[in-house]
């Protein structure tokens, strides 16, 4: 999920509301516990102390979100949050909010011993949300939130003096999740992840988003669970300017093995964990569906989301690869298959069908359609990501 002025990646479509206080969580630098260059295999040795989380999936007609279960406070309350590379900050359900969190498990600030109110309350507006559908209004995904700090734990490991916010109000976009909140997890470890790291961890987190019919998702952090994948990991650095953001220069993307002056550019891709489908620049969007089909057009009640008849949709090849390069610099593909691009019928007419990339000028965005496809490794401390394949392990 991307918050709405956060990164520095800026929006033209949005006016661009100020939020206050998010930008000043405490950041560490982490250059002194990263793991060195080719030393993978000493991580995998280590990798017994490393934390593995088991994630459930958000399934509903798609894969939506990736999300597991943290504690906070003392005594410890179990809430559970959407594993974010999006964002940066640490969010959740407070007993504060009533009845726009009525589904959510949720934390009461006052049954912990730890908890340390700094009395501001902020908000976070998204551009991403939870599902697949375009966010047309930067009123549609907002959460108000109170400031405050306290322990975390993950498993067994506690981090005191967390800064994490506990929502007090959301707008009624939130109200379908299944999960209490979101966990951030920037390129700039920040709150519990650079707590971990003061305590000895290795900066680094391994992702391992499968499918609703393979199961078996995880979160390893400060380690990489290596029977999730097989052959070796492909690391791509992340550009010098990515200010927190999980991102990747990318010099070209084909469709269904083509490709296009418009698609044969350098372009600056961001990997976001809680965001489900594709987002890319209308020039860009358009360029892709042309070659797939020309029956594929913007969905009128839909600001940014394209459609086809179901009836014709499952039966399009739509294979993008999308290069991007290696730390040594050789071209390497990450590919979504066109099993993924139906996102499904769209609520309002049925008989129409979503297709997977969203048109938002100014962001270019890839999540859990492509994740699912790859063992990922995401390497703070070397601002690098690591790919390798799950293919025998999760043959869909
Ligand atoms: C999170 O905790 C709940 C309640 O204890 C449990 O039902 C659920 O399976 C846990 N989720 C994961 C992914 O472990
Ligand atoms: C699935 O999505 C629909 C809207 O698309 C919503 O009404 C429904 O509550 C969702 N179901 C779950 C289990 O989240
Ligand atoms: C990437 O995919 C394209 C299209 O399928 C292919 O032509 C190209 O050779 C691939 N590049 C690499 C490095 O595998």
């Amino acid at each position: 999920m991307l918050p709405v002025g956060v990164f520095g990646v800026t929006l033209l479509a949005f006016s661009i509301r100020a939020v206050s206080g998010v930008d000043n969580l405490h950041k560490v630098s982490l250059t002194a516990r990263k793991v060195p260059k080719g030393h993978v295999a000493a991580l995998r040795r280590r990798s017994s102390s490393s934390i593995n989380i088991a994630l459930d999936d958000y399934y509903n007609g798609t894969d939506l979100q990736w999300y597991g279960n943290i504690s906070v406070g003392t005594p410890p309350q179990e809430i559970s949050v959407v594993f974010d590379t999006g964002s940066e900050t640490l969010e959740f359900a407070s007993t504060q909010c009533g009845d726009p969190c009525a589904n959510q498990p949720k934390f009461d600030t006052s049954q912990s011993s730890t908890y340390v109110n700094h009395h501001q309350t902020t908000s976070i507006s998204f551009e991403t949300g939870i599902g697949v559908d375009p966010i047309t209004s930067d009123s549609e995904f907002v959460l108000t939130l109170q400031e405050g700090e306290d322990t975390v734990t993950v498993g067994g490991i506690a981090v005191p003096n967390v800064d994490l916010y506990t929502i007090i109000d959301q707008t009624a976009a939130f109200a379908i999740d299944p999960f209490s909140g979101i966990q951030g997890m920037s390129s700039q470890a920040a709150g519990f992840f650079a707590g971990l790291i003061d305590q000895g961890y290795p900066s680094l987190f391994g992702m391992y988003l499968t499918p609703k019919s393979v199961g078996n998702a995880e979160l390893t952090i400060g380690g990489i669970d290596d029977s999730k994948y097989s052959g070796d990991l492909t690391y791509s650095p992340l550009p010098g300017d990515s200010e927190g953001s999980w991102q990747l220069n990318s010099p070209t993307i084909y469709v269904n093995g083509e490709t296009t002056g418009t698609l044969d550019q350098q372009r600056t891709i961001i990997f976001d964990s809680g965001t489900p489908n594709v987002y890319f620049d209308t020039d860009t969007t358009e360029a892709i569906y042309s070659i797939i089909s020309s029956d594929i057009q913007p969905y009128s009640s839909e600001q940014g989301a394209y459609g086809i008849a179901c009836s014709k949709i499952d039966q399009l090849p739509a294979q993008l690869d999308i290069t991007f390069t290696t730390e040594s610099g050789e071209p390497f593909n990450l590919t979504i298959p066109s099993s993924e691009f139906n996102v499904g019928p769209f609520k309002d007419d049925p008989s129409t069908c979503q297709t997977m990339i969203n048109a938002l000028d100014g962001l270019e965005l890839v999540g859990g359609s492509l994740l699912k496809h790859y063992y990922s490794v995401w390497d703070i401390g070397n601002q690098r990501m690591g790919f390798a394949s799950t293919g025998e392990l999760c043959a869909t």
